[in-house]
């Protein structure tokens, strides 16, 4: 038999502030229930002016380091699609922010919000050839749409940090994956910009479009029935999507698609998206987070993943709990993450919405607003200087 592979740690961080969707509704005029229930989104992070994907990953990594220590982890891949640098990766910093060894490798990869899930599968591929090593995933973004916009309500911020080893202690992940590209112009960020443009209802076509994609290669390499999994971890824009996401999917299988069984089958893996927003490369394992965090006992029953990323590209796999996993999780950590964020007003988020770093790249010293373990101090000579609080 092969030695299980898959995710051993899970922990995530967000943004230092929040606001709530009440808060919106009243600045824009819109009925609370379109957020609430239309695309089911209750709050959003939003990033102090001194936190970023680098001060987000490594907050979600410290404790896993804590845990695990650095000796067996020789790679870190950190997606992101809020890149800050067009050659040095972000995970370089973290990596001294955690005081990695020196004998590692470390790189950043891209795929609008898909990314992390091809640095979980690639991961895989290294701990198979060489079982001892362990490699530190991550996955960190800021989300962000034009003020004003119908985007703007699916903003949020977080990073999810995973350990991927043999013999995991959560959730061991499966082979074949389901993969799906297209080439479409759903959602993209042009280098000179730093908010996403969207065409919002195209890119959930091209979503539904994916994950049609996805499921169909799956199946036809032997994947699992769809009434073989206790839950799906879909990539989670806004809530709501996962719910449209897995009715789409029993629909395009022949199936029942009656609310109950599609609220049953997603709805363990909204409660952190719901009051986080949109954290792109991290939305999925947060979806995952959520649902090990949640009340029942999943050991041994398998969880379908899917993961999308605009532009497009998808991937559909499955993982399995593994017995004892729930000794391993970090529930408490997660909720105080959520709980420690200071609610800020509209205006207060508007201020930190139009602010950004200099874009000449001039000496700069960023705002002191953070409580979180590691901030961005500021730029000096065009270099980004980060500290441990
Ligand atoms: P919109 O066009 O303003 O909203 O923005 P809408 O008119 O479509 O309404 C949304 C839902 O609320 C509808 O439900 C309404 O009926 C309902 P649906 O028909 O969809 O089931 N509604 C109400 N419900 C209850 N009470 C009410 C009420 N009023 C209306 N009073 C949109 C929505 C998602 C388009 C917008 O927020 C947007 O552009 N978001 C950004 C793009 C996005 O999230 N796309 C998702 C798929 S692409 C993706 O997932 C990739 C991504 O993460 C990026 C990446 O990969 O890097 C985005």
């Amino acid at each position: 038999m092969t030695t299980p592979i898959g995710i051993h740690d899970l922990s995530f961080a967000t943004g230092e502030f929040v606001l709530e969707h009440t808060a919106l509704a009243a600045h824009n005029g819109t009925e609370i229930g379109k957020y609430h229930l239309g695309i089911g989104q209750e709050s959003m992070s939003v990033p102090a002016a001194d936190e970023d994907i680098v001060t987000m990953a490594a907050a979600a990594a410290a404790p896993i380091v804590a845990r695990h220590g650095t000796d067996r982890i020789r790679t870190v891949v950190l997606a992101t699609e809020s890149s800050i640098d067009q050659s040095k990766s972000a995970g370089v910093y973290v990596h001294t922010l955690l005081g990695l060894q020196s004998a590692t490798r470390v790189v950043e990869l891209k795929q609008a919000c898909y990314g992390a899930t091809a640095a979980l599968q690639f991961a895989i591929g290294l701990v198979r050839r060489d079982p001892a090593q362990q490699v530190l995933v991550i996955a960190s973004d800021v989300s962000k749409y034009e003020l004003d916009s119908p985007g703007e309500a699916t903003q949020g911020a977080a990073a999810v940090a995973m350990l991927v080893a043999a013999d995991p202690a959560l959730v061991r992940i499966e082979d074949p994956s389901g993969l799906y590209t297209a080439d479409v112009m759903d959602f993209w960020r042009p280098n000179y910009r730093e908010a996403a443009i969207v065409d919002g209802h195209e890119s959930i076509s091209a979503y539904l479009q994916a994950l049609e994609g996805a499921w169909k290669d799956y199946s036809e390499h032997g994947g699992r029935a769809p009434q073989e999994f206790a839950a799906f971890c879909y990539h989670q824009p806004f809530t709501k999507m996962a719910t449209k996401a897995h009715r789409h999917m029993l629909n395009y299988c022949g199936l029942d698609t009656d609310d109950a069984a599609v609220a049953a089958a997603t709805g363990p893996t909204t409660a952190y998206n719901r009051v986080i927003g949109n954290s792109y490369t991290a939305s999925v394992y947060l979806g995952l987070a959520a649902l090990l965090d949640g009340a029942d006992d999943l050991t041994g029953r398998p969880i379908g993943f899917l993961s999308y990323g605009s532009g497009s590209v998808a991937e559909f796999f499955a993982g399995v709990p593994v017995a004892g996993y729930r000794a391993h999780v970090r529930t408490e950590e997660n909720h105080a993450a959520i709980a420690r964020r200071r609610t800020v007003s509209y205006a207060e988020y508007r201020e930190l919405h139009e602010r950004s770093l200099p874009v000449d790249g001039g000496d700069h010293a960023t705002a002191e607003q953070t409580t979180g373990p590691f901030r961005l101090a500021g730029i000096s000579g065009h270099k980004r200087l980060y500290t441990r609080r």
